[in-house]
């Protein structure tokens, strides 16, 4: 019997067989937990999802744009209709301008911050609010985040201020949900270096591989490096966690830990 038998969950952010959120959804699958997803709105997109998705049998797909309310309104109907109760919501996503990320952080307009606070932050304040009164007691919602929210990673600009605003985004859903009665917990996975479409939008990802793979104390590649993510995952919302919220836990092989 697995950990999770008879639980779901709603995860948001797979496009395809590379994104930390399918080997989220790998692990969470294997235990016996039941999967829904929502993705981007778009024909394309929507074609590789359910591709994608298909080996877990998904209870449901749902498109939606996370930086548009309605859009998270229907999708939740969806899931209340669909899904009914369910335990683990997961926010797996992100975006930023690609301008943002190649001029340099002096140059950040207006609009790219708030297109990527938005969308990488404030999506995960959105969704919570609306997954909690489907959510049962002791759920669990978990989100990604990134070592450039604490130090200077080239490149990483708006994004890394948008990773800073969802970790601190997390200590303050923990603290309120955790005393709300249904005990939801709440918590970010800090990933080291992946090779997926989002890292390759930021660029200099098989650069950034190697000298993971040099510097972090355990062995670092990138498909035993998105398992590890999805490990933990599961830890996260099984209930051996049962005592972990408002955590940032990193899983990058050690590298956050080495100065130099
Ligand atoms: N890949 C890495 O090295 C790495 C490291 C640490 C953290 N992360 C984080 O992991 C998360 C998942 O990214 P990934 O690396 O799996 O890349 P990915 O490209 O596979 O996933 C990013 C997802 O965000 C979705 N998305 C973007 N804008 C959206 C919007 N407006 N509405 C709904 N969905 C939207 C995309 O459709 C995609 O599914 C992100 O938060 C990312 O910052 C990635």
């Amino acid at each position: 019997m697995g950990l999770l038998e008879g639980k779901k969950a709603l995860v948001f952010g797979v496009l395809n067989e590379y994104s930390i959120g399918w080997h989220i959804s790998q692990s969470l699958h294997q235990q016996g937990c039941q999967l829904a997803f929502s993705h981007l709105p778009g024909e394309k997109i929507e074609r590789r999802v359910v591709k994608a998705v298909e080996p877990f049998k998904p209870a449901f797909l749902a498109p939606c744009d996370v930086s548009k309310d309605e859009d998270v309104a229907r999708t939740f109907e969806t899931a209340k209709e669909k899904f009914g109760a369910f335990d683990f919501l997961i926010h797996s996503l992100a975006f930023a301008p690609a301008e943002a990320l190649h001029n340099p952080f002096l140059e950040t307009s207006r609009t790219a911050w708030n297109t990527a606070l938005d969308v990488s932050a404030y999506s995960l304040v959105a969704l919570t609010r609306a997954a909690l009164p489907l959510m049962n007691a002791n759920g669990s919602i978990i989100t990604m985040t990134y070592l450039g929210a604490e130090k200077y990673i080239p490149m990483y600009n708006v994004m890394a201020v948008a990773k800073a605003a969802l970790e601190c985004s997390v200590r303050y859903l923990a603290a309120e949900l955790g005393r709300n009665e249904k005990h939801v917990r709440v918590n970010a996975i800090s990933a080291g270096a992946i090779k997926t479409m989002a890292a390759r939008g930021i660029g200099d990802i098989d650069k950034m591989m190697t000298h993971y793979n040099e510097k972090a104390p355990l062995p670092w590649d990138s498909d035993d490096a998105a398992t590890h993510v999805g490990k933990t995952a599961l830890y996260l919302c099984s209930d051996l966690s049962s005592g972990v919220t408002g955590e940032t836990i990193y899983v990058d092989g050690g590298y956050n830990i080495v100065g130099w």
